[in-house]
């Protein structure tokens, strides 16, 4: 099949990476000129496990090949996916449809009598394949497609994996020619994944719904752990407790300071707001939202609260990115802690490492932090080592080595990283969440 990918952002390339690799012919259009030069040069313009090796055989066999030009893109093209940006609206935090508006007028222009499907990929709000389909409409007359809604469930570091071992696969079609191409692209999956084909408004709800969903369930584990730093029990035996219900599952159940990245929190913003337009309360929602951002503040305190007495401290900060895996900081908790504790303590010093995050950070932080080589490199002549991202090899760190490079041994740890006996054994006063 003929498939063009508008966008190449974190949806977009491991998409049509994927797509290619399952030997499809595969066009990825993006307007910045740059990102498409260095992948035409045979450099992935983002981090993801795996994803370097598809893309440069991929791009090797010619199964996929990357322009700005839509024109060229769109030529005899069965499928076309849009795959662009849905970022908060700056005022009103609902999602700001204006690059997939602007994608579809463009799309427009190149459309003729010769069928084409047209699907959603981006996460956008209930009733965009409606609008979508009145601009294409309204633009060329002419054009021969239909709209579906197929949203993306893919995590970040994880997109490629996920890409070959989906869920679930969701179609959104209001008609059965669309739906039989969509059937058509996910033969390969045929037998290994379920296709659950629903009216275009409710697979664009099912995106939402889920990731806010996810959102709320890691809210409600982090009020957990409040609570039982009060009460005396231990968040890690109560989660896992709560696991093995099949009901609950065992996901999304890690305690840590909030969630972040580029999707819970716009997308928690945009559902709220769509919530206030059909005038429904989506009180859960809203309460999810301001939990999560209050408790980005919280820990900030507590952070602060560890080195009350030291005089001119400084802080190792351990993990940048808003989880680990990806070298992506956009709404990292860890960058908003930062940030929070540079606003409450502007003369501290802060050091911080990340394995893939720091070009991204130095781009949110600039010089107000200093960046280090590795771990320990960090925690150099610190007072305090303060672990925000769950980078697994901040687990294995050797606290020997860490204690001998440190002015005082004290860690406070986030993400539940360091087992509190060990710290403890080695000589370090440890603080960490929920117990
Ligand atoms: C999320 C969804 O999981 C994907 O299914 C979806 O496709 C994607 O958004 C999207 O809409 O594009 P992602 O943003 O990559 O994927 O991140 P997650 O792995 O879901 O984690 C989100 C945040 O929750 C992170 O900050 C993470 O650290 C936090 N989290 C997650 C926890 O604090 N505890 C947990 O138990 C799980």
């Amino acid at each position: 099949m003929k498939i063009t990918i508008i966008g190449t952002g974190y949806v977009g390339l491991p998409t049509g990476v994927g797509f290619a690799e399952l030997g499809n012919s595969v066009w990825c259009v993006d307007q910045d000129p740059n990102k498409i030069e260095t992948l035409n040069n045979g450099t992935v313009t983002i981090y993801e496990e795996g994803l370097e090796e598809l893309f440069s055989k991929n791009l090797k066999s010619g199964n996929i090949k990357f322009t700005t030009s839509m024109k060229e893109g769109l030529a005899d093209t069965d499928l076309i996916m849009i795959a662009v940006g849905t970022p908060p609206h700056p005022e009103t935090q609902e999602a700001d449809m204006k690059y997939i508006y602007a994608a579809a007028a463009e799309i427009a222009e190149h459309l003729s009598d010769r069928y084409v499907v047209i699907a959603t990929k981006s996460t956008v709000p209930v009733g965009t394949g409606d609008e979508v389909e009145s601009i294409i409409k309204s633009k060329n007359p002419m054009a021969n497609f239909d709209i579906v809604s197929l949203p993306e469930f893919l995590r970040e570091g994880f997109a490629v994996f996920d890409f070959f071992n989906p869920d679930r696969i969701v179609v959104g079609s209001n008609n059965e020619k669309a739906s039989n191409l969509i059937n058509k692209l996910y033969l390969p999956f045929d037998g290994k994944t379920k296709m659950h084909f629903v009216s275009r408004r409710s697979s664009e709800t099912i995106k939402y719904a889920s990731n806010a969903f996810l959102a709320m369930k890691v809210h409600y584990i982090n009020e957990m752990a409040n609570f039982c730093e009060k009460s005396g029990a231990n968040i890690f035996e109560v989660a896992e407790g709560m696991g093995l219900d099949s009901r609950i599952g065992n996901k999304f159940l890690n305690p840590g300071p909030g969630y972040g990245g580029s999707c819970f929190p716009k997308d928690t913003l945009a559902m709220a707001h769509m919530g206030r337009k059909f005038d429904v309360d989506l009180n859960l929602i809203e309460s999810t939202i301001k939990g999560n951002s209050d408790r980005q503040k919280q820990m900030a305190k507590r952070i602060l609260n560890t080195i009350k007495d030291v005089k001119d401290p400084t802080v190792a900060v351990l993990g940048l990115s808003f989880k680990s895996g990806t070298d992506d900081c956009r709404e990292s908790p860890a960058i908003s802690i930062v940030q929070e504790l540079l606003f409450l303590a502007p003369s501290l010093k802060i050091k911080a490492f990340d394995p893939k995050g720091i070009p991204m950070a130095k781009t949110l932080l600039g010089n107000k932090v200093e960046y280090a080589t590795d771990s320990y490199d960090a925690l150099k002549g610190a007072d305090l080592m303060a672990i925000l991202t769950e980078w697994p090899e901040f687990k294995s760190l050797n606290l020997d080595e860490a204690k001998s490079c440190m002015r005082k041994n004290c860690i406070i740890d986030l993400r539940g990283m360091i087992c509190t006996d060990k710290a403890r054994d080695y000589g370090f006063t440890y603080y960490g969440i929920g117990k």
